[in-house]
Formats: C-alpha cells, sequence, structure tokens
C-alpha cells in the first residue's frame, strides 16, 4: 500500500527571527517548503497532508505544481499536536504514515524511500531515520538500550550524559497507521517545553513492546534542519554544491565551483568554462563557451562559441549566439545577438535585435565609452556603433552604418555613401586591360 506523508510545516520558526513563516523562506531560488515537498512526491505517496499555522493561505500559493491536501493547526502545541490535527486524513488511508518535516530541505526522495522500505521489512510500529552529529546540540538523542532504541529526548529535556549522545532523530518517521492513531490519543506534555512530543511516540512502542527500527542516514548533511538563518546559508552551500558536483559529473568543467551558482532546467553543453557566474533556471549554454563573473537570467541562451567577459549581465530569454563577445554590458529581456558581434561598456534594452557583425566602438585608445541602446530598436548587420553613443527607442539603424551621433526614437539612421552605377564600366574596362597586357 502506497504510504501517506504528513509534513509538519505550522511551526513558529521563531529562531529564524523573520516575519515570513519558515517554510516561505527561500533557499537556492525556491521557497524551503518545496524541497521536502519534492523528496515526498518521489515516494509516490496516496497523498501529501501539509499541516499549516499562519500564513497558511501565502503558504499554499508557494507551493508550485505540487498537490497537497491541508490542514491546519491554530495553536502550534507541539510536533505531535501538529500529527493529531491530520489525524482525520490519515485515518482515511490505510497504508503506512510518514512524517516529514518542512525544515529539512536536503532530504532526497531516496532515503525517504529507504526508510518506508526498512519499515515494511522490519514490520515495526515505527521507524526512524538518525543521523550522527558532530555536534548533536538542539536535536532530539536517540537514546538505546541493549534492545535497542527506548525512547527520543529533546535537547531541553537532555540530562547531561544524554547531551553527550552523537545520535539523532532526524524528524523523519514511517509509522504503522493503527499504531500512530492510537499514540496521538495519549500524547501528553509532561516535558519542559510544555508540547505534546510526537517523539513520545518513541517510548510508548517500547512501552507497548513493539517493534521500533531505526535506520541510520547514509549522508548526514540529508537530515540536517533549518531552524535559523545561518542553518539557510549551510544548506544552501549543501545545495550549490550537489548541483555542481552533479555538472561536473556530466562534464563541465568549473574552476572555482564554490562561486558559481547554477539553477533548475539548464543545459550546458561540452566544452564551456563558467567561472564565478551566476546562472539562472532554464538557461541554455551551448558548447564551447567562456563565461566570466557574469550573470544569465531565466530561459537566456549562450553560444556556442560566445565569450562573456566579466560584468555582462544577459537577461530574461535574451539570446547571445556564435562568436559573440560581451563586456561589462547588460542585455535587456528577449534582446538578440545572434551573430559575430562586440558588445563592450553597453546597456541594451529588451526586444532589442542586434544584427550580425555588430561593433560597439568603446575605445579610442585611451579611454572607454558608453554605448546605449533603448527598447526595441532594430540594429542592422555589420553597424559600427562609435561610442559614446544613444539610440533611441524604437529606432532602425540601417546595414552597414558607421554611426557617430545619438539617433532619435523612432527615428532610421543611415550612414551610406550612395549607391551609384556606371553602366558598361566592366566590359570597358576589360578592354583598357586588355591593350595594357598587348603593349608588353
Ligand atoms: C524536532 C524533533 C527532534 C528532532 C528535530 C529534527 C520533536 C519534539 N522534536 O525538533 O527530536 O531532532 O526535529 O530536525 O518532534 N511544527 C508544527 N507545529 C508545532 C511545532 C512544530 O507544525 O506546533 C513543525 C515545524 O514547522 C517544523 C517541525 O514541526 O517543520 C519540527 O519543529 P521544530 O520546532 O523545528 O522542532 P525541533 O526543535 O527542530
Ligand atoms: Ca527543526
Amino acid at each position: 500500500m502506497k504510504p501517506t506523508v504528513v509534513i509538519l510545516a505550522a511551526g513558529l520558526g521563531t529562531r529564524m527571527k523573520s516575519g515570513l513563516v519558515k517554510a516561505l523562506h527561500p533557499l537556492a531560488g525556491r521557497p524551503l517548503i518545496q524541497y521536502v515537498l519534492r523528496a515526498a512526491t518521489e515516494t509516490d505517496p496516496e497523498k501529501i497532508v501539509l499541516v499549516l499555522g499562519r500564513q497558511a493561505d501565502k503558504v499554499r500559493s508557494a507551493l508550485g505544481d505540487f498537490r497537497v491536501e491541508t490542514v491546519i493547526q491554530r495553536e502550534q502545541l507541539g510536533t505531535g499536536h501538529a500529527v493529531q490535527q491530520a489525524a482525520e486524513s490519515i485515518a482515511a488511508s490505510a497504508g503506512p504514515v510518514m512524517i516529514l518535516c518542512a525544515d529539512t530541505p536536503l532530504l532526497t526522495g531516496s532515503t525517504l524511500k529507504a526508510v518506508i522500505d526498512h519499515h515494511r521489512k522490519s514490520r515495526a510500529a515505527v521507524t526512524l531515520l538518525t543521523a550522527r552529529m558532530e555536534n548533536p546540540f538542539g536535536y532530539g538523542r536517540v537514546v538505546r538500550s541493549k534492545i535497542g532504541v527506548q525512547r527520543i529526548v529533546e535537547e531541553k529535556d537532555t540530562t547531561a550524559a544524554q547531551k553527550k549522545i552523537h545520535e539523532v532523530n532526524a524528524g523523519i518517521y514511517c509509522f504503522d497507521q493503527k499504531f500512530l492513531l492510537s499514540a496521538l490519543g495519549v500524547l501528553g506534555k509532561n516535558n519542559a517545553q510544555d508540547e505534546y512530543y510526537l517523539t513520545d511516540a518513541i517510548a510508548l512502542a517500547r512501552k507497548r513492546k513493539l517493534v521500533i527500527a531505526a535506520l541510520p542516514c547514509i549522508d548526514d548533511d540529508e537530515v540536517m534542519g533549518v531552524n535559523s538563518r545561518y542553518d539557510l546559508s549551510v544548506a544552501e552551500a549543501v545545495l550549490r554544491d550537489r548541483l555542481n558536483r552533479a555538472w561536473m559529473m556530466e562534464g563541465v568543467t568549473m574552476l572555482s565551483p564554490r562561486s558559481i551558482f547554477i539553477g533548475d532546467g539548464c543545459t550546458v553543453y561540452p566544452g564551456s568554462r563558467i567561472v564565478d557566474s551566476v546562472i539562472g533556471n532554464n538557461v541554455t549554454v551551448k558548447d564551447y563557451c567562456v563565461i566570466e563573473e557574469s550573470t544569465v537570467a531565466d530561459g537566456a541562451a549562450v553560444g556556442p562559441f560566445a565569450h562573456l567577459r566579466p560584468k555582462s549581465v544577459i537577461g530574461e530569454k535574451a539570446k547571445i549566439g556564435n562568436f559573440v563577445e560581451v563586456k561589462k554590458s547588460t542585455f535587456g529581456e528577449r534582446s538578440k545577438a545572434s551573430h559575430l558581434s562586440y558588445i563592450g561598456d553597453a546597456t541594451i534594452g529588451k526586444d532589442v535585435n542586434i544584427g550580425a557583425g555588430v561593433i560597439t566602438c568603446n575605445y579610442d585608445g585611451y579611454d572607454k565609452y558608453q554605448t546605449v541602446i533603448k527598447d526595441n530598436v532594430f540594429v542592422g548587420s555589420d553597424v559600427q556603433l562609435v561610442a559614446p553613443v544613444t539610440i533611441g527607442r524604437d529606432a532602425i539603424v540601417a546595414a552597414g552604418a558607421t554611426i557617430t551621433k545619438d539617433v532619435p526614437a523612432d527615428a532610421l539612421a543611415i550612414s551610406r555613401v550612395p549607391q551609384v552605377h556606371r553602366e558598361g564600366f566592366a566590359s570597358k574596362r576589360k578592354i583598357i586591360k586588355g591593350k595594357k597586357i598587348e603593349k608588353r
């Protein structure tokens, strides 16, 4: 039978010291809650029940495509009380019940599946995921005897001896549905925090001589709970490292991976070098690009054979094509430079088309000058823009122009020697040249 997953997200998150509920704090560009939802979804659950407290509507609207049932915990009286709010939903389906906390974003779906498997195989009343922590402070400690796990003791209730236990409760459990429902009925709050602890269900299982299984987590990072903004930064570093490692395994070279941020849904083709840069979501970096100290926003495409030099910002859905060099320039949304250009010290608006071979002439041998191209400008092929120069909104610059003066909005700028035709010139020239050769 498929598991029912209950995710606890009603806690006040007071240690974040924030007006925003913890579940909504952004982590690597997504709200915290979405990470655990993704891992939960990978277990192919019967349903996911989310326990919410304050700002429930805000949290609901931050769930993206995840489909969940929600219940409200009006007063935050502890993790046991939070699960009690989901009792009806739990009773409505018969499979094992997995309980997760919303604040463990590093958890993976494969670990959750391992917990469920272990639970099934050991026919336990409850299976908990545990981890060894160098510094276990703040976590519930797993108290064992010769026959196995006895109970979990929360930090604030620990004795001096228990504080030294390094095996901690990850806050991730798989329960037999009937045992969980009966435990919820008898949880008390005789403890230092005056809360209903879900963790007391473990001692209850021991008292009833039921099987308690514990699965140590292979990667201790995974169970890290985010309780403060510092924890959030630690989790962010781990996530970045995982992502970059995956890219490097695919053959992407990263010279200083700690300073590289690559979003979701990106494709980076072989031979590219990305240094100290931020790559948004759904970006394509085609073969053999060099990107240094630059930002490429969501949905943009770069390359093949493009060079983004320091301080370049490529806007959403913009396109930098082959043999284009960009330096210290900003490209607005949807703007394109598709072929053979040099764009330096320029500010380019939205929906601008930069034709093939356009060059910003930004250097006079002594100083650098700015080129400004406003929204919706069309720059034809092989144009030289001699900076400092500004091209007004909606203007058109004709192919082959050398632009040395500002172009007004909506104007056509054309700078060509008029084309003349000398009729019959070619054949006359052949005759003249031919005579010359005869004379020799
Ligand atoms: C909890 C565990 C602890 C474990 C740790 C792992 C208990 C009593 N303690 O401690 O053993 O080592 O997680 O990270 O379970 N929540 C509610 N309603 C409440 C209280 C909490 O929904 O009334 C939610 C929170 O939003 C959070 C989760 O439950 O997602 C855990 O609560 P938190 O206060 O962070 O518990 P810890 O002190 O970290
Ligand atoms: Ca926590």
